[in-house]
């Protein structure tokens, strides 16, 4: 059985002041039956890490490096955020691919390179508007699934997908449950059949406007394992409402 995955991105945002949430999220949620991981600006990694500490919350950066030391000014290697306190990373988020042109084959190498560093890779893919009205969704999805994941080294403790459409995330749109059930199986599918066990092991999280009011509907549907929260990751009170309906879901 997969334990679920409550995750939050908090992208660009926050200061020592946001640690306030950390603690809240905290003692909200002492001993969670799901698991629960934040992943805050490489900045505050290592006080969320000191903010966290003896609760059930992971903490976790939002990129990393492919190489593991060198002249990449800006750039954070895998053992960077090891040091820092995290144990887990975001790789190939749609702001990553878009804004600084990743790949699948960056995305690849990132997630070697995370794995070879004992993280947990949380590897990001999804559509854009154009490519589901044109009906490309379930090819797009699985060329990156196929391109963006490394061969060796894969399983349910070592990685982590998250299905992001791109059109959903940040616009208070949502695909719709079917929509979701169809991606998640067919990435259960080409994970299984590329992974054996392991593909079945592997947590799939639904990424984009996932709120306190549609938390629970999606956490029925069928693979979504958790999710990848961006927004509403932000606040205590809404993170720790979208956790409360992951832990009120059925089992997977
Ligand atoms: P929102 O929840 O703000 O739509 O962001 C989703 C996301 O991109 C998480 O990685």
């Amino acid at each position: 059985m997969r334990r679920k995955l409550a995750a939050g991105n908090w992208k660009m945002n926050g200061t020592a002041a946001s640690l306030d949430e950390v603690r809240a999220v905290a003692e909200a949620h002492p001993a969670p039956s799901v698991d629960l991981l934040l992943c805050p600006p490489a900045t505050l990694i290592d006080r969320m890490v000191r903010a966290a500490a003896g609760s059930a919350i992971a903490v976790g950066g939002q990129d990393c490096h492919a190489a593991a030391a060198g002249a990449h000014t800006g750039d954070i290697s895998a053992a960077m955020l090891t040091d820092a306190g995290a144990t887990h990373v975001i790789l190939g988020h749609s702001e990553r691919r878009t804004d600084h042109g990743e790949t699948d084959d960056t995305v690849r190498a990132k997630a070697q390179a995370a794995l070879a560093e004992g993280l947990v890779a949380v590897v990001c893919l999804g559509e854009t508007e154009a490519q589901r009205d044109a009906g490309e969704t379930l090819p797009v999805v699985g060329r990156q699934l196929a391109g963006s994941l490394p061969d060796a080294g894969v399983t349910g403790a070592t990685l982590v997908v998250a299905y992001e459409p791109v059109w959903a995330i940040g616009t208070g749109r949502v695909p719709t449950l079917d929509q979701i059930a169809e991606v998640h199986d067919v990435m259960r599918a080409e994970l299984v059949g590329r992974f054996g066990d392991a593909g079945e092991a592997i947590r799939l999280l639904y990424g984009g406007s996932v709120k306190p009011d549609n938390a629970g509907e999606i956490f029925a549907t069928s693979n979504v394992d958790g999710a990848l929260v961006g927004g509403a990751s932000l606040a205590a009170t809404d993170f720790s409402a979208v956790i409360a309906a992951l832990e009120a879901a059925p089992a997977a």
